[in-house]
C-alpha cells in the first residue's frame, strides 16, 4: 500500500459506483502522482473492482482500472480510515427520487448524502475538501457546511460542486476527453481555494479552456438543467415521432433535415421508445420539485411535461403491438431484443423496456428477454412478473416460435442477425416492432416480417 507521504494529494470517494468507479479511476490513471481510493458500505462491489469482473460494464474501463489499481488507485470499505487520510473527499453516492413523506417521487432522497456528512465529521480531524459528485438539489452545498461545519472539534469543512456529465456506454471516452469539467464553490478566499485544489486535478489532462468555475448554485443547478435539455429533445422528437406516423412523414427524415440547422445540431433527436436510465427522470422531478417549492408552477409543469411525454411514448408503443397483432397479445410469444437502457451497458435502471415487459405481462403475452450484458439485472427488475417472462441469451433462440420481436436496445450486435433464419422459425404472420429504428425495415418487409418502426410508415402484408 502506498503511505501517504509518497503521494501529492490524498484523495478519496465515498460511494463506489456507475460514477465514483469509473471517474477515480481515470483521475487515478491520469494522476500517478496522486494516491486514489474509493470506498464503500457494499463489500461485495468493492471485492468486485478489486477483481477481474467489475461490477459494471463499460468499454475500455478494465484498462484504465488495471493501469493504476495497486499503484495509486485503491478500492475499500475502510471508510473511517479513508477519510481521515484524505485532503479532498468526492462524494458520490445515490440520490434517487424520495420514495416517502413530503416530496415523494418528486424530490432527492438526500438520506445517504446526509449520512456520509456524518461520517466524514465521525472520521476527520483535520480540514478537508468535500466535493459534491453526486447529482444534488441545488443549494444543497449550503445544507451540507452547515451540518458539516456545526462540528465541534474546530474542523474547517469547504463544500465545492463538481457535477458528473459522463454517459453510461461512454464513460471511458467521456471522462477521458470532457466537454467541460464545471467546479463550483463559494466566491469566498476558502471557496476560490478549494476551488483551485480541484482544477488543478483536471488540468492534469483536461485543457485549461475546458475548465470551468462558476458560483456553487450555478454548479448544482447547471447539472439538473443539463439532463433536463438532453430529456427534452429526446421527448420532443419522440412527439414528432407519434405525429409522423399518421402523415407518412418519416421521423429521421424530419430530424435529419432540422439536425442540418447548426442552431439546433444532430445530436440526441434518435426517435425512441423513451429514454431510460437512472438521472433523467429523477433529475427532471427534482427540478419540477424544486420550482414548485419557489412556487414556480408554470415552469414545473413545463419541465413535468418532458417526463410525462416519455410515459407516453412507452405506452403508444405497447398500444402499436397490441392493435396490430389483432387486438390480443395475451399467450403469444414476444421476443424483447435487448434489455439495457442504451446500448453498450449492462445497466437496466429505469429502463424502457421494463415497463414495455410489464404490460405485455398485464397482457398476459409471453415475453421472451434476451440481451448480450443485462440479463442479470432484467432478472431482478421483473420480480413482480416473472410467471410471464422467460429469459434466453441466444436471440434465435428467444425468437423461436414467437408471433413479434420487438427490438429495445440498440445493440450493434441485432443489426447482423440472420433475419431470414429467424423469420423461419417464428410463428405467422411475423412482427417486428423496432423501439430504436435501428433494423433494415425494407428487407425485413421481403422476408416477410410486418414491420413497425416508430415514426415511419408500417411495411405490412396484411
Ligand atoms: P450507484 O448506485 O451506482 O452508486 C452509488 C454507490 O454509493 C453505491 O455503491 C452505494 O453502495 C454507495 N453508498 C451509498 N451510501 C453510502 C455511504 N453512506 N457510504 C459509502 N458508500 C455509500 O449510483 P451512480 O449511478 O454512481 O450515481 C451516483 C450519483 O451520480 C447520483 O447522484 C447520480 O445522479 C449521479 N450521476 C450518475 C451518472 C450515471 O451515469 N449513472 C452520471 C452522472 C451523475
Ligand atoms: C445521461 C447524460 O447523457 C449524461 O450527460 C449524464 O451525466 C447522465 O445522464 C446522468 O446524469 O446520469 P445516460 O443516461 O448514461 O447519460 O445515457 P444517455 O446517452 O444520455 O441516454 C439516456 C437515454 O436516452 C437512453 O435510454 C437512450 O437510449 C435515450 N436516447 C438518447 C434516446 O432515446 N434518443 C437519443 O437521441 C439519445
Amino acid at each position: 500500500m502506498g503511505g501517504q507521504s509518497r503521494f501529492s494529494k490524498n484523495i478519496i470517494c465515498i460511494g463506489a459506483g456507475y460514477v465514483g468507479g469509473p471517474t477515480m479511476a481515470m483521475i487515478a490513471a491520469k494522476c500517478p502522482q496522486y494516491k486514489v481510493t474509493v470506498v464503500d458500505i457494499n463489500a461485495e462491489r468493492i471485492d468486485a473492482w478489486n477483481s477481474e469482473n467489475l461490477p459494471i460494464f463499460e468499454p475500455g474501463l478494465y484498462e484504465v482500472v488495471k493501469q493504476a489499481r495497486g499503484r495509486n488507485l485503491f478500492f475499500s470499505t475502510e471508510i473511517e480510515k479513508a477519510i481521515k487520510e484524505a485532503q479532498i473527499v468526492f462524494v458520490s453516492v445515490n440520490t434517487p427520487t424520495k420514495t416517502f413523506g413530503e416530496g415523494a417521487g418528486k424530490a432527492a432522497d438526500l438520506q445517504y448524502w446526509e449520512k456520509t456528512a456524518r461520517d466524514i465529521i465521525r472520521a476527520s480531524d483535520t480540514d478537508k475538501i468535500i466535493v459534491e459528485k453526486s447529482t444534488l438539489p441545488v443549494r444543497t452545498a449550503s445544507a451540507m457546511e452547515r451540518i458539516l461545519n456545526a462540528n465541534d472539534k474546530g474542523i474547517h469543512f469547504e463544500v465545492v460542486s463538481n457535477p458528473e456529465f459522463l454517459a453510461e456506454g461512454t464513460a471511458v471516452a467521456d471522462l477521458e476527453n470532457p466537454d467541460r469539467v464545471l467546479i463550483g464553490s463559494q466566491m469566498t478566499e476558502t471557496g476560490l481555494k478549494a476551488c483551485k485544489e480541484i482544477v488543478e486535478i483536471y488540468a492534469n489532462w483536461v485543457p485549461a479552456q475546458k475548465i470551468l468555475t462558476s458560483n456553487v448554485w450555478s454548479s448544482e443547478l447547471s447539472k439538473l438543467v443539463a439532463n433536463a435539455f438532453l430529456a427534452q429533445r429526446i421527448s420532443s422528437i419522440n412527439s414528432i415521432s407519434a405525429l409522423c406516423e399518421y402523415t407518412e412523414a418519416n421521423v429521421s427524415e424530419v430530424a435529419g433535415a432540422i439536425a442540418m440547422d447548426s442552431r439546433i445540431g444532430p445530436k440526441f433527436l434518435n426517435a425512441s421508445i423513451g429514454f431510460g436510465g437512472s438521472c433523467f427522470k429523477k433529475d427532471i422531478l427534482n427540478l419540477v420539485y424544486i420550482c414548485e417549492n419557489y412556487g414556480l408552477h408554470e415552469v414545473a409543469r413545463y419541465w413535468e411535461n418532458v417526463v410525462l411525454m416519455n410515459d407516453y411514448q412507452k405506452r403508444r408503443f405497447v398500444k402499436t403491438m397490441i392493435r396490430t397483432m389483432f387486438n390480443t397479445v395475451a399467450g403469444k410469444r414476444i421476443a424483447l431484443f435487448g434489455f439495457a437502457f442504451k446500448a453498450n451497458t449492462g445497466d437496466t435502471r429505469e429502463s424502457p423496456a421494463i415497463d414495455v415487459t410489464r404490460q405485455l405481462a398485464e397482457e398476459r403475452a409471453k415475453v421472451v428477454i434476451t440481451d448480450p450484458k443485462a440479463l442479470d439485472n432484467a432478472k431482478m427488475d421483473l420480480q413482480s412478473c416473472l410467471e410471464f417472462v422467460e429469459f434466453c441469451e441466444d436471440p434465435y433462440e428467444a425468437a423461436k416460435g414467437a408471433h413479434a420481436i420487438a427490438l429495445m436496445t440498440e445493440w450493434n450486435e441485432y443489426k447482423k442477425l440472420d433475419y431470414q433464419k429467424i423469420y423461419s422459425q417464428m410463428e405467422k404472420p411475423a412482427f417486428v416492432f423496432d423501439g430504436r429504428n435501428i433494423l433494415d425495415h425494407k428487407l425485413l418487409f421481403e422476408i416477410g416480417f410486418n414491420v413497425f418502426p416508430l415514426g415511419r410508415v408500417s411495411r405490412t402484408h396484411l
